[in-house]
């Protein structure tokens, strides 16, 4: 039987267009959705916008044009920005949409027919903002405490749900489903809230009327959350006009209510007790995220400092901006979105580990083997098998982390198995084999090499869609089977026979931002001291230079680190192999090791003197020259090409 996932997210308010927050949500929505896909899980993925109620029908008013008509031009925002980010849902639900509100009026009556609703009075502080009523308690001059949002007196009639009656059921229900809530301080939160008392909720008002009206009372309209939850069963209900009617079976209830913490008592109270009132099975898990601010601070309309959805898709690859956000904080946690840290997280992780792995071992399949994908070998050697041995705990490792929501570990073991190996690459070091004609060894570890980065790929392919799948269409081309997590279960997936193709720059390095000035620039010299200065520097200049010819005799050649390990007995030097574009690495000793780890040398693309006399150092002969400047500081920087530009270049 297949398995059935079925994820949600908040549906977005239309009062304003979207940002980060609401790009967020629905990203770690589709990677979810994505992953399961990829286990081969039917998977329904619903978002999409929540239209009516008092906010929204002051923000047209402010504009000057209807609820609807706002309603219409922004969810239309929400919709290309998914559509921008490439986002995989099922459907994009509005509530204005008529199978919605047939939903709506049936929930409704459900909640009648249990005697849950009854006509009263509502007296006491209401949000427009949070759409939300506040207790006296919860108030603090004129603002709701915990959201800061402005509040004001309500008094009229009302008909209300009695949710104090379900004190005790959710109470029961959070004992017996521990992971109901999740992550498990908001389980407590609302455990605690609920044990401190309910009392009935107001659902309906009169004093405006952009909503659903209340069934045969249309005076009212339904408070707009219980109008906005009953979305999460529309769309995959019996009352859709979209698909037929008796998936409800297959996708009801949710498997994970993903939300902001600022939902959760809508969330983890009002919805399942209107499911209890309705007879409905209630959500697997209710887990609810955290809040990025921005470069430290909380964002907030008064503020300004929103960032904005459509600016991010414009700054960074998609790629770039899901693993970010994905990797850099764990979900339910708070972060800081900071852009030097995007670019750390791409460099390091992205470019210097994944794209350099892929790079490297496809290089040297295609080089060494005519890129053909050589017999599955019988692994015999200690490296080979402790490779497959992480391989498979990594796709173990991350499926676990995976149910528990916990998607950076996910990542962040998959990037611990890029890393081992392209340490493997190092040890096993295919260029010696192949420059030794051991070609059976050869084909071993190459065959390893890729294999590894299938599973890497595979693996990375909900959470980095664009790059995993260049690098899968490298390794498998139109081959069947190997791309999805099924595929992962056992080593040895991969095409025998077929061609590997090297994919283009999968990550371009980017660079750091701007540090944000802290001192003053310098006061500028005296005019006089600067001529006299200039006129020395001139002199010097002169006696110093050469002719183009003297130039040119200096051979300069784009160089790739393929190795980089200590000098015994001499902590400045680093013992290197280059790749020059010839036939054989070059072997070059470097007075470089105060300022380079080895591991951050592989890889990289530099410049080399490749007509230097070679030269004993250390015993070791160093055969090229890297080319360095070194920094005030004492440190040294290398000049670095970027992948497009080939191993062996010329530089003149
Ligand atoms: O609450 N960081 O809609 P909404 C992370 N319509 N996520 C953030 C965020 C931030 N700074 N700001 C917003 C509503 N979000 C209701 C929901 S559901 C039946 C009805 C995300 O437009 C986060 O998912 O105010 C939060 O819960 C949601 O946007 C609120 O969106
Ligand atoms: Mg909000």
């Amino acid at each position: 039987m297949t398995d059935h996932f079925y994820i949600t997210t908040p549906i977005y308010y239309v009062n304003g267009a979207p940002h980060i927050g609401h790009a967020y949500t629905t990203i770690v929505a589709d990677a979810l959705a994505r992953y399961h896909r990829l286990k081969a899980e039917e998977v329904f993925f619903l978002t999409g916008t929540d239209e009516h109620g008092l906010k929204v029908q002051r923000a047209a008013e402010e504009k000057g044009c209807t609820p609807l008509e706002l309603a219409d031009t922004n969810s239309a925002e929400f919709r290309r920005l998914f559509e921008k980010l490439e986002l995989t849902h099922d459907r994009f639900i509005r509530t204005t949409e008529a199978d919605h509100r047939r939903t709506v009026e049936w929930m409704v009556k459900k909640l009648l027919k249990a005697g849950d609703i009854y006509l009263g009075e509502y007296e006491g502080w209401y949000s427009a903002s949070d759409e939300a009523y506040y207790d006296e308690s919860e108030i603090e001059d004129g603002v709701a405490i915990e959201s800061g949002s402005p509040v004001e007196w309500v008094q009229e009639k009302s008909y209300f749900f009695k949710l104090s009656k379900y004190t005790e059921p959710l109470l029961k229900w959070y004992a017996d489903n521990p992971t109901c809530i999740a992550p498990s301080a908001r389980h407590n939160e609302v455990r605690s809230f609920v044990e401190s008392g309910l009392r009935d909720l107001s659902i309906s008002r009169t004093t405006f009327d952009w909503g659903i009206p209340m069934p045969d009372d249309p005076k009212h309209v339904l408070y707009v959350w219980v109008d906005a939850l009953t979305n999460y069963y529309t769309a995959v209900g019996p009352f859709t006009d979209s698909h037929d009617p008796s998936r409800v079976k297959d996708f009801w209830p949710a498997d994970v209510h993903l939300i902001g913490k600022d939902i959760l008592r809508f969330h983890a109270v009002y919805w399942p007790a209107f499911l209890m009132s309705a007879g409905l099975p209630l959500p697997k898990q209710i887990f609810a995220h955290g809040w990025w601010l921005n470069e430290g601070v909380k964002m907030s309309k008064s503020k300004g400092n929103f960032i904005d959805a459509f600016d991010l898709v414009e700054d960074y690859e998609l790629d770039v901006l899901r693993y970010y956000v994905l990797r850099e904080i764990p979900l339910g946690n708070d972060g800081n979105f900071s852009q030097a840290r995007v670019v750390e997280r791409n460099n390091a992780e992205l470019a210097d580990n994944v794209g350099n792995l892929v790079n490297r071992a496809l290089t040297m399949h295609g080089r060494y083997l005519d890129g053909e994908i050589p017999a599955t070998p019988e692994l015999s050697a200690d490296d080979d098998i402790a490779l497959r041995k992480t391989a498979l705990e990594t796709a173990k490792a991350v499926d676990d982390a995976i149910s528990d929501l916990e998607i950076h570990r996910a990542l962040e073991q998959i990037m611990a198995l890029s890393r081992e190996t392209n340490q493997y690459i190092q040890t096993v070091q295919p260029w010696a084999l192949h420059k030794e004609g051991d070609s059976e060894r050869l084909a071993e570890t190459l065959y390893c090499a890729l294999e590894a980065i299938r599973f890497v790929a595979v693996l990375l392919s909900p959470f980095v869609p664009d790059a995993s799948g260049r690098i899968l269409d490298g390794l498998l081309g139109d081959t069947d089977g190997g791309r999805d997590l099924v595929s992962l279960k056992t080593w040895g997936g991969l095409p025998v026979g077929h061609t590997t193709k090297k994919p283009d720059v999968l990550f371009d390095k980017l660079e750091a931002p701007p540090e944000p000035a802290e001192e003053a620039p310098k006061a500028e010299k005296p005019k006089k001291e600067k001529k006299a200065k200039n006129e020395k520097k001139e002199k010097k200049k002169q006696a110093s230079q050469v002719t183009f010819d003297q130039v040119m005799s200096v051979e300069l050649t784009v160089a790739q680190i393929l190795t980089a390990e200590a000098v015994e007995g001499a902590d400045r030097l680093l013992k290197l192999t280059a790749d020059v574009g010839e036939d054989a690495p070059r072997t070059v000793v470097a007075g470089i090791a105060k300022s380079f780890s080895p591991e951050e040398l592989v890889g990289l693309r530099v410049a080399m003197v490749t007509n230097l006399k070679p030269a004993k150092l250390f015993g070791i002969e160093s055969q090229a020259m890297i080319l360095a400047a070194k920094k005030p500081d004492g440190t040294m920087a290398l000049s670095r090409f970027g992948e497009d530009v080939p191993v062996g270049t010329r530089i003149s």
